[in-house]
């Protein structure tokens, strides 16, 4: 494993993978304007409380359960939910306006075959079980470009073994990037890994595999990034 041959990076978000980790006292307005959606939208530790019974507590219903992180303005959430009734997508963000925002549009929805979670993709190990996530998305995520940042970026060893926990035996990790140092990050973060095989790995997706799922939707971000000719980069993941 990486992890063995590599000194460990001082991380500044590693308190977010902590177990003690409190979000800390919400002053955002939005944070508030959100209790309207208690119905389907869980907030900060909340979430927390169904690690490991999502289907049992939460949907009550064996469907599979498929998590994206970062979901922003919620292109893909909206569209893949409304096209597959059959899951029980979980989104999150940590986003207070644009989580306000997607969730309007998620109340109008009469088959609410999801969750929306305020919270942070560092929390993953104490929001799900084991092996309890079939699917798992991570779309255009923030690259943090410059080097004393790049501590931050999420993809990082820690985040990969509570991806390993709570991605079920065969579980898919799907990820897009319009971001050469990220995408290059990522690869990078999973050589000679343990724990996910690489399935599936394009620099210029649409051009070279416009048949493939990931192909198949454009998110808002995605958009502005072809408006301006850069060529998405996407990975699928297997759990070994
Ligand atoms: C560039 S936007 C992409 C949004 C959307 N996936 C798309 O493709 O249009 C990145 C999103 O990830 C969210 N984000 C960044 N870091 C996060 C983290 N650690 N946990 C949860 N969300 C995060 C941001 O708030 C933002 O909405």
């Amino acid at each position: 494993m990486k992890e063995d041959s590599k000194p460990k990076k001082t991380n500044a978000s590693d308190h977010c993978f902590r177990e003690d980790f409190k979000y800390p006292t919400q002053r955002n307005p939005y944070h508030q304007k959100l209790d309207v959606f208690n119905e389907f939208v869980l907030k900060d530790e909340e979430a927390e409380v169904h690690r490991g019974k999502w289907s049992e507590d939460v949907f009550k219903n064996q469907a599979p359960i498929e998590v994206e992180i970062g979901s922003g303005y919620g292109h893909f959430m909206l569209d893949y939910t409304e096209k597959n009734p059959g899951i029980n997508f979980i989104g999150l963000d940590h986003r207070f306006k644009r989580s306000f925002h997607l969730a309007e549009k998620l109340a109008k929805r009469e088959h609410k075959n999801f969750r929306y979670l305020r919270a942070r993709g560092e929390r993953l190990g104490f929001i799900f079980g084991e092996e309890e996530v079939s699917k798992l998305y991570y779309f255009f995520p923030d690259p943090w470009p410059k080097k004393r940042h790049h501590k931050k970026r999420l993809f990082q060893q820690t985040f990969i073994k509570e991806l390993y926990k709570v991605m079920k035996k065969d579980g898919e990790v799907l990820i897009k990037t319009d971001h050469d140092g990220y995408y290059e990050w990522m690869l990078e973060e999973l050589k000679d890994n343990q724990y996910f095989e690489i399935t599936f790995n394009s620099q210029n997706l649409r051009e070279e595999h416009p048949e493939h799922f990931l192909a198949s939707f454009i998110t808002k971000f995605e958009k502005i990034f072809l408006n301006k000719g850069i060529k998405i980069k996407a990975i699928t993941l297997k759990k070994k």
